[in-house]
């Protein structure tokens, strides 16, 4: 598993530019499943998780032509309908294609994605959403076999606004016989890409952003071009980057409403945020307040912003508390963090971070993604040098993100 050493110290300084969205890039890919003819996908970052569709749609037949930030796909509608067990184990995220391929095939035999470092992560809200469309369901030897000859237009209430059955159950109602209503759906930016995405395949999706969609089954969808919206938690990883260092950074590619809560909280804290069109300049703006962040799901604090705020919290005085409400445990960059020196305990899903003068530089472990994001932060920062274990968990979520920091002169190499 591969390091990066990190010495601390350098304000960042300069602009970077902001990659398109993984959580939009990722559902989009596995729509195009259900889409006939050619789709050309732009502003695709450049990580693994990415590879990793782009080869699930290679192994279910579908010819797709990966260069750059672009992705070229052609479906000629022979798509299989078993998802390979290694490509689900490796992102969860692949349990995307699931609705896409019912939809499309009326057969799909997907393996129970396992939980992860941040919580189980089950999938039974997909799972009874399916089922409300009229889709038979078998759980046997760690697969879920599941069987609609026509998916049936119906009325869906989630659970929890969970994205990802969102957007599962969005993209199968798209080719479903009637009407749908899905009630408490998920808001986040990256479902409304998809649901416009779709629109402009032919669907008929309506209440786009808000927690209840509407939407018309169509007999076909048609290949279309599109761009993805910025990564919005790649963005907030990057201004808390120029936050923490002390710098004076500007980031361009950004859409300011999608970062609204994380924006305010940042502001609360101290720092200083203009927004000009699509650039927002982040400088230090006086001395840091502690505060109080509970994650919710969007408009509220995104989850995917928890551990990096977290490290920027750690040298702000006083006592800042986070309260974790969307998953069972993402807390696991606490410990690294504490062992820079910083002063976290966590009871329960509350952690109360203590701010001290400085962190110190130390041998980390990434435990996932965005913990990751915050060892990094933090490593920024620290005094002397962070050798961060295990970042392949950073290069499945971001874009280069050593490139960016180091264009901004952060003091990064691989280890
Ligand atoms: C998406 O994951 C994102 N991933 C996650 O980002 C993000 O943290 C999460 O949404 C919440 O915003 C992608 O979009 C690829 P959920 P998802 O279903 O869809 C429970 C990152 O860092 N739940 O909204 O898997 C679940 O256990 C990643 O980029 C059920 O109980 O998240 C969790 O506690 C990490 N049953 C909560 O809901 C279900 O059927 C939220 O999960 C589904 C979810």
């Amino acid at each position: 598993m591969s390091k990066v050493l990190i010495h601390g110290g350098a304000n960042l300084v300069g602009k970077v530019q902001v990659s398109g969205a993984k959580n939009a890039a990722l559902p989009i890919l596995a729509a195009v499943t259900m889409l006939d003819g050619k789709s050309v996908l732009s502003n695709i970052p450049r990580l693994t998780d990415i590879t990793t569709m782009v080869r699930m749609l290679r192994t279910l037949g579908i010819k797709a032509e990966h260069a750059g930030h672009t992705v070229k796909i052609t479906n000629k509608g022979n798509c299989k309908h078993l998802i390979p067990y290694e490509l689900v184990t490796k992102m969860r995220a692949s349990f995307f294609i699931s609705g896409p391929i019912l939809a499309r095939t009326g057969f799909v035999k997907i393996p129970m994605p396992g939980g992860c470092a941040i919580g189980s992560r089950p999938v039974d809200i997909h799972l009874k959403g399916f089922a409300a469309l009229g889709a038979n369901i078998e759980v046997e030897h760690g697969f879920i076999d599941i069987k609609a000859k026509k998916l049936k237009g119906n009325k869906v209430r989630l659970a929890f606004p969970s994205v990802g059955a969102t957007e599962n159950i969005l993209m199968a109602a798209t080719l479903a016989e009637g009407d749908t209503r899905i009630e408490n759906a998920a808001r986040e930016p990256e479902i409304e890409d998809l649901a416009n995405f779709l629109n402009k395949a032919g669907a008929k999706i309506k209440g786009i952003g808000s927690e209840v969609l509407e939407i018309k089954g169509v007999a076909s969808l048609k290949g279309v071009e599109h761009a993805v919206i910025p990564d919005r938690i790649e963005a907030g990883t990057l201004l808390l980057a120029g936050a923490i260092t002390n710098g004076d950074i500007t980031l361009s590619g950004i859409n300011e409403l999608h970062l609204f809560s994380l924006l305010e909280k940042m502001r609360e804290i101290g720092i200083k945020i203009d927004i000009q069109g699509n650039e927002a300049h982040v400088v230090r703006n006086g001395p840091l307040q502690p505060v109080s962040i509970e994650t919710l799901p969007y408009p509220g604090f995104p989850t995917d912003m928890q551990a990096q705020i977290m490290a920027l919290l750690c040298i702000v005085p006083g006592r800042s508390e986070i309260r974790e409400t969307i998953f069972e445990n993402r807390f696991m960059h606490t410990q690294e963090l504490n062992r820079m020196g910083a002063h976290i305990k966590v009871k329960d899903n509350l952690a109360v971070v203590e701010g001290v003068e400085k962190l110190s530089g130390a041998p980390v472990k990434t435990t996932d993604l965005r913990a990751g994001a915050a060892l990094w932060l933090a490593g920024l920062v620290a005094e002397g040098d962070t050798l961060i274990y295990d970042i392949e968990h950073i290069e499945r979520g971001y874009d280069d993100l050593q490139g960016k920091l180091i264009s901004l002169g952060a003091s990064i190499r691989k280890a």
